[in-house]
């Protein structure tokens, strides 16, 4: 019998989610259906006991419900309680589990690339629920210190304040990026909504990195352009989303899946 599982969230129609977790799934013969399912915020939480009651076996939940998610879970893992993000949801004897594999992709496809972050300087440009969501990962691999910057810098602030214990823990500097100071940094992530549109994008100016990674996937961001015309490396976050996935898939199944055929496929 096939398992059922969907990814929620809105806009939805374009999501690689049910083609990656199907991929994943042929790779074990485990016989599942995966539907992308257009929720928007205010119908959430019927949807969540609808599915659970119809017995689904898990759920992705993407933009803009993660929040959201990370409310209406019975239980949570340490990684969603810090960063108040939900991606990945489990129905067990009728309750629900939230877990979040966002940071994890991230580093995952960073250190694929070879990309290092133990003892590296680096910026993350937005303070939004993307930007939160990998932070427990980021601090967890020991850089020397993580910036941050945001059109609003209050909201820089606030997330330096939620961070700070936790990367001290870690023995990470955390600080706010003044950008009339020139620093040059390791890695930039772009982790704003910010992507089409250069006239509406407030960026840093002359920003220096040696690696930009952009977390939209998909688009010619302003950010990529920025990237390209530095002559720097750079990329955008589709090994992020096939990296969270297997993550997710491993939660769900306890297997953990070949993603290199998927780089092919997407
Ligand atoms: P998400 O869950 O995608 O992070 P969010 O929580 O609404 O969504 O956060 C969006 C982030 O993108 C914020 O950091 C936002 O900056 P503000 O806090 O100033 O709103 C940033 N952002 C959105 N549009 C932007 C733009 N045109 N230029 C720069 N930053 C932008």
């Amino acid at each position: 019998m096939k398992k059922n599982f969907a990814v929620l969230g809105h806009p939805i129609s374009h999501s690689l989610s049910p083609r990656i977790h199907q991929h994943f799934a042929n790779q074990f013969g485990i016989k599942i259906d995966y539907q992308a399912i257009d929720v928007d915020i205010n119908n959430f939480s019927k949807t969540l006991s609808d599915l659970k009651d119809k017995g689904y076996e898990g759920l992705n939940i993407t933009l803009p419900l993660k929040n959201l998610a990370y409310e209406l879970c019975d239980h949570l893992s340490p990684k969603s309680q810090k960063t108040k993000s939900v991606n990945t949801i489990s129905f067990v004897n009728n309750k629900i589990y939230g877990d979040t594999t966002d940071g994890l992709g991230l580093v995952k496809d960073l250190l694929k690339r070879g990309v290092i972050l133990e003892g590296k300087k680096i910026l993350i440009i937005g303070a939004g629920g993307a930007s939160n969501g990998v932070m427990y990962d980021l601090v967890s691999q020991h850089p020397n210190s993580i910036f941050l910057t945001n059109r609003t810098i209050s909201k820089s602030h606030q997330m330096m304040n939620d961070w700070m214990e936790f990367a001290m823990e870690k023995n990470v500097a955390i600080d706010i990026f003044d950008s009339n100071e020139s620093i040059s940094f390791d890695l930039i992530i772009n982790a704003t909504s910010s992507s089409l549109g250069a006239e509406n994008v407030v960026f840093p100016k002359n920003l220096q990195g040696q690696f930009w990674y952009d977390m939209m996937y998909g688009k010619q961001t302003t950010f990529l352009s920025m990237a390209e015309k530095n002559k720097v490396k750079f990329c955008d976050g589709l090994g992020m989303l096939v990296e969270q996935a297997a993550a997710a898939f491993y939660i769900w199944h306890k297997e953990k899946p070949d993603t290199k055929p998927l780089y092919k496929i997407l």
